[in-house]
């Protein structure tokens, strides 16, 4: 008998690897998870050791292997997903990166993007690649490691270097690497992340790239998100084919099912990330979403998405756990956000890199204001919550104005989405409803779906629609006098964020 097979995804997050093995119904068989350490070399800087994140996706494939008793044999393909933007250049001589990875959130390459926007201002490439110049996109991140690190320039310039987000360096490993000719690739949810693809024939622009002093050479080929892309080799999934690659926050669309437009997820992770499939058109956005690629699966015409993404979420929670020290877990802000029944007035604009959607505004830093000497640390851990649910209502109300169509309900996924008192105020002030999957992991599902669908695994996207099945839905309960005023105090407080960088 032929044995009983699965797919394996790697999620590749800005604060953990995970690999989780699924089976046909999209259930989770198994799941092994490692953190990696989050470096911080200066104000604005954050970093990763790529070479301690390879090391840990070998770890988590072993582990979850080893936790549902697999083995290769019983993998039918391999999907990757990934903390998208994150730059990591390496010698393709023998894989050694020249650099840290430049994680997303860093903000070092403002003067960079400055100069490049010049007189033509932050949209100078917005008609091509769907994207506002900002410190977030890969592109000036690599010309920061190429203008800054001893030597990588003229490398570089003889094409020994190469390029990639971390999907890239995990399938360049996991596939060789370069003792046995890893494959170089990237997909175009990814690639539609760097400041350097044209939305619409799918390939780098070579004049970006330019202005970029960025060598062609550097670059992945671009692919489908669904197709054989190699197989990996040597290790534990030898000759296992690796057939998906999604950018996190697109995968978690995919695996929410989100494959007709108009339909939308918001991920709740380390920030938020709100994407509306908007087919196979281009929408352009006129209230500071960006234009990005949703998802191509093999030869079939890509899908696009509008984006709000928000740099700062979850990872204010972890804030106030590692420098304040005000809770001991993630999980305990619920608790202590409930020892209290309001925010007493206070509200928490955690604009650690400057705002991202809809602002756009890397001149800002974070705020906690509106306080009185009557504020308690349960008021500053609702502020810290309320923040996540403010920030996405900015997001939602830019996603209506640029669809002109109002979302009637949101499906949402992610860490924070167990937080029930979050997601009942989310709905609040949304005033939709928000619904939560019975299998929240849809980040790590939807890479999976695109492996599976390459390898035959799953027919068809229908699969992926049965396959999900509503687990909670809250209702607005608020009155909309207190959701406006609520909201209208939250946009003073924004603008007391702003201007604070020189
Ligand atoms: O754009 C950044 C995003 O891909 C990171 O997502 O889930 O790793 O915080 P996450």
């Amino acid at each position: 008998m032929a044995p009983k097979t699965y797919i394996l995804a790697i999620d590749q997050g800005t604060t953990s690897t995970r690999a989780m093995i699924f089976d046909k119904a999209g259930s989770v068989v198994a799941v092994d998870q490692v953190e990696h350490e989050q470096i911080f070399p200066k104000a604005g800087w954050v970093e990763h050791d790529p070479i301690e994140i390879w090391e840990n996706t070998r770890k988590v494939i072993g582990g979850a292997l080893a936790k549902a008793n697999l083995n290769s044999k019983n993998i039918a393909g391999i999907g990757i997903t990934n903390q998208r933007e994150t730059a990591v250049v390496w010698d393709k001589s023998n894989g050694q990166p020249v650099y840290n990875a430049i994680v997303w959130q860093d903000t070092r390459t403002q003067k960079i993007v400055d100069e490049l926007a010049g007189d033509d201002g932050t949209d100078k490439y917005k008609a091509k690649v769907g994207l506002p110049l900002a410190t977030y996109f890969s592109g000036p991140k690599v010309k920061w490691i190429l203008d800054n690190v001893d030597g990588a320039r003229e490398k570089a310039e003889k094409g020994e270097l190469l390029f990639g987000n971390t999907d890239t360096w995990v399938l360049w490993n996991l596939t060789g690497g370069a003792e046995n000719d890893g494959v170089h690739v990237t997909d175009v949810t990814n690639a539609s992340r760097t400041m350097l693809m044209d939305l619409s024939t799918l390939q780098w622009d070579e004049s970006i790239a330019a202005d970029m002093g960025i060598p062609m050479s550097m670059l992945p080929e671009i692919k489908s998100s669904s197709e054989v892309y190699g197989e990996a080799k040597p290790g534990v999934l030898n000759g296992t084919p690796v057939a998906g690659i999604l950018g996190d926050q697109q995968a978690a669309t995919f695996g929410q099912a989100c494959l007709e437009k108009g339909m939308a997820k918001n991920t709740y992770g380390t920030g938020n990330f709100m994407l509306l499939n908007t087919g196979e058109e281009q929408v352009p956005s006129e209230n500071g979403l960006l234009t990005t690629v949703c998802y191509k699966i093999g030869d079939n015409a890509p899908v696009y998405a509008l984006e709000g993404s928000i740099a700062v979420t979850g990872s204010l929670v972890q804030w106030v756990r590692d420098n304040l020290g005000l809770i001991g877990s993630a999980p305990e802000i619920e608790k202590l956000a409930l020892s209290v029944e309001d925010n007493g007035g206070t509200y928490f604009v955690p604009a650690f890199s400057g705002l991202f959607a809809p602002h756009w505004r890397s001149d800002a830093r974070g705020a906690l204001v509106g306080m009185t000497r009557y504020v308690n640390k349960g008021h500053i851990a609702r502020a810290v919550l309320e923040a996540t649910a403010f920030q996405t209502r900015e997001v939602l109300d830019a996603m209506n104005a640029d669809s002109g169509v109002p979302l009637t309900e949101l499906k949402v996924d992610g860490g924070m989405v167990v937080n029930e008192t979050l997601m009942q105020f989310q709905a609040d002030l949304l005033g939709v409803d928000v619904v939560r999957p019975k299998v929240a992991e849809t980040t790590a599902l939807g890479a999976a779906y695109a492996a599976g669908l390459a390898v035959g695994y799953w027919e068809s996207e229908q699969d992926i629609i049965d396959n999900w099945v509503e687990d909670k839905r809250w209702t607005p309960q608020m009155d909309e006098d207190e959701r406006e005023r609520l909201y209208r105090n939250w946009k003073k407080a924004v603008s007391k964020t702003l201007d604070w960088v020189d």
